[in-house]
Formats: C-alpha cells, structure tokens, sequence
C-alpha cells in the first residue's frame, strides 16, 4: 500500500501507484459472477491463458477527476463501456453488461476515494478496466474463462512538463494491420508499438507518429493517443481510418470545436506531406489529454507547426474547454458526465 501522506499531488507523473482496493469478476460456463473489490494487486491465473500466449486481452482507460467543491466525477465512462464490448467481440471475448462494467468503476473508484488528487493540482484518478482470457487452454482459440478486473493510480500528466509542446517523429514501422486490431483497445497493438517508440525516445522524440499501414501517406495516431490539426482557416481536422482506435477525447473535441469554438471539424485523411496546412496540431486522448505537437520530423526535416515552445491559441481553447468539462468548471454536454 502506497503511503499517502507520500504522495506529492502536484508532481505525479504517469506511473504505477499500488492503490488500496481493485475489482475483480470471474466468467466461467458462460456467466460472470458478482464480482468483487480485493486488496492484493497479483492475479493468479493459469499457464494457459489465452491472454499470455494469444494476446487474447483488451483494455480500457478512463479518470475520475476531483471538482472544486470536492466531489468526484467521471468523464463519459459509458463510450469506454461501448469501446471495450467492441475489443471483446473483436477478439470473441464474452460482453461486459455496461450496468456490470460502471458498477465495477464507481465500486473502485469510492474505495479508493482518498487517492484521487486534489482540485487544482492537475492530477487525477486513471482507472484501468482489463479484460483478460485466463483458464486451462492451448490450442488457437477462445479461453474456457476470462478475469475482468479494475484498478486504479492516482496520475499527472503522460507526457513530463504537461500542457507544453513535444515533438514526434514519424515511425517506419506500423501498430497495426490495415483492417486488423488497429481499432480495438487491445495489447497486441502495444507491444507493436513498443520498438518504435523505444526507437523514437532514442533519437530525442517524446514518441513516435504511426502512418497509415497501406500507404504510409496518411498520419494515424500519435503514440498512445489520436492527431489533430488546425487548418489556417480555423477548421478542426482529425484523421479517418479503420485502423485508428477512436478516442473518446478525439470525439469530445471533434465535438467542443463544432459546438463550444465554432470552428468547422472534418475527420479526413491528413496527408503527412501537406502538414503545411496546419498552424496547429496535437495528440488527444485520456492519458495525453491534448498535448501540443511543436515539430514532426519526417525523413530528415522538422516541420514545425505553431512553435516549439509555445501553446498555440486555440489548442489552448480546446484544452481549457474539456479540463473546464471534465474538472467540473464548465457545464457539460448531456450525459458526459457521471457523479461518483
Ligand atoms: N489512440 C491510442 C492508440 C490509445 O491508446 C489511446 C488511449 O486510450 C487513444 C488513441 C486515445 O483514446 P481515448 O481518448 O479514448 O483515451
Ligand atoms: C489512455 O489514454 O487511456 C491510454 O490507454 C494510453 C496509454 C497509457 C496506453
């Protein structure tokens, strides 16, 4: 257990914290049980999970941020419950009931109340749901028995420093396969990703900018999180393919730029040799929330966007229109949000 006298709120950065209580549910003959929130954070599960050899697993990633009168709310959980059914049907994993799957975050997210940071110091609560194939199996298919478990870390910011621009590099290799795994929240596509951003830190890069796997034309995601790109004429662009896993963030914006900026949005190719079009671009989603892209070095230039240093204006509006959402500050649109 994590002493949290020790916790310094206002430094956190994006790391394992062993918090105090973690849900755990069993499927077996084709039922989940109760579920229930246990202490110890190892799992014991057999050598034949289809998770450990088939990479039969998917995820999810969602916060809980504390408002100003100290209550404590979640942003738009039900899209995660959608978003992790959609990997489990991909990887013919059994559905999570959505009422099972909120239950589980709202039990762990209460038991676990006192580590979520204080309003005003940028931290918040990430909680991680884990679907995973477990039992006595072997051969390619589905697991006889699948764990759903959910716990939770108290974060700052993915990438160090927070809201300031980074610079990526465009990767050669690829996350995903053309009309793969590309789209669902599944591990596979991480430990393909794991060599290029290793590759990319090497070279000076906070990560790597993955093209699309047919062409290697079009950007499709930044790292862990979606692109975006302001056009000198106002318009908010963000990429369209089926190998993109959709960012709830990404839709949200898509969403507060239409709505709240008045800005025109297109989800559409965004080719990585007209980045000219952009004054400003960004990386979106839960764990990034919108960091600003500075450079993208493809082949051998850096093409700079707004600056390297420097938030570009309306990347600063979009981002302190979705904090100001998801930290209780501005009204949201109907049914984002739901209280703990
Ligand atoms: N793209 C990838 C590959 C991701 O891992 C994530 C993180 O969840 C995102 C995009 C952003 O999605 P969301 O905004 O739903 O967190
Ligand atoms: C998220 O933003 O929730 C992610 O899953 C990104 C990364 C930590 C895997």
């Amino acid at each position: 257990m994590t002493k949290l006298a020790n916790i310094d709120w206002g430094n956190l950065g994006f790391s394992y914290i062993k918090t105090d209580f973690r849900y755990v549910s069993n499927w077996k003959d084709g039922k989940w049980d109760e579920g229930k929130l246990v202490t110890d954070n190892k799992l014991t599960i057999s050598e034949g999970s289809t998770a450990l050899h088939y990479g039969q697993q998917c995820f999810e990633g969602l916060k809980a941020y504390r408002t100003k009168n100290g209550d404590i709310q979640l942003f738009r959980p039900y899209e995660n419950a959608k978003r992790i059914n959609n990997s489990a049907q991909r990887l013919l994993m059994p559905e999570i009931p959505e009422e099972k799957f909120i239950d589980a975050i709202l039990q762990v997210v209460r038991a676990n109340e006192a580590y979520v940071p204080p309003y005003g110091t940028g931290g918040t609560l990430y909680i991680r749901p884990l679907l995973i194939g477990v039992g006595d199996n072997i051969g390619v298919g589905p697991a006889s028995e699948y764990l759903f478990c959910v716990f939770c870390i108290p974060v700052g910011p993915y990438y160090k420093g927070g809201m300031k621009p980074v610079n990526y590099t465009v990767s050669d290799y690829d996350r995903a396969a053309p009309y793969g795994t590309g789209m669902a929240k599944v591990g596979g596509n991480y430990a393909a990703s794991l060599y290029s951003h290793e590759l990319a830190r090497k070279s000076g890069f906070a990560d790597c900018i993955y093209l699309d796997p047919t062409t290697h034309t079009k950007i499709e995601e930044v790292g862990a999180a979606n692109f975006f790109g302001i056009t000198k004429d106002d318009e908010f662009v963000t990429p369209q393919s089926p190998s993109i896993l959709p960012s709830i963030t990404k839709y949200s914006l898509l969403y507060l730029a239409k709505e709240f900026l008045h800005l025109k949005v297109a989800e559409r190719d965004v080719l990585i040799d007209n980045l000219d079009e952009f004054k400003e671009a960004g990386a979106c989603g839960t764990a990034a929330v919108i960091t600003p892209i500075g450079g993208i070095q493809y082949k051998d230039k850096l093409h700079v966007f707004h600056s390297e240093t420097e938030v570009g204006p309306v990347t600063q509006k979009l981002y302190d229109t979705l904090c100001g959402i998801q930290f209780g500050d501005l009204e949201a649109p109907g049914g984002w949000i739901l209280k703990v």
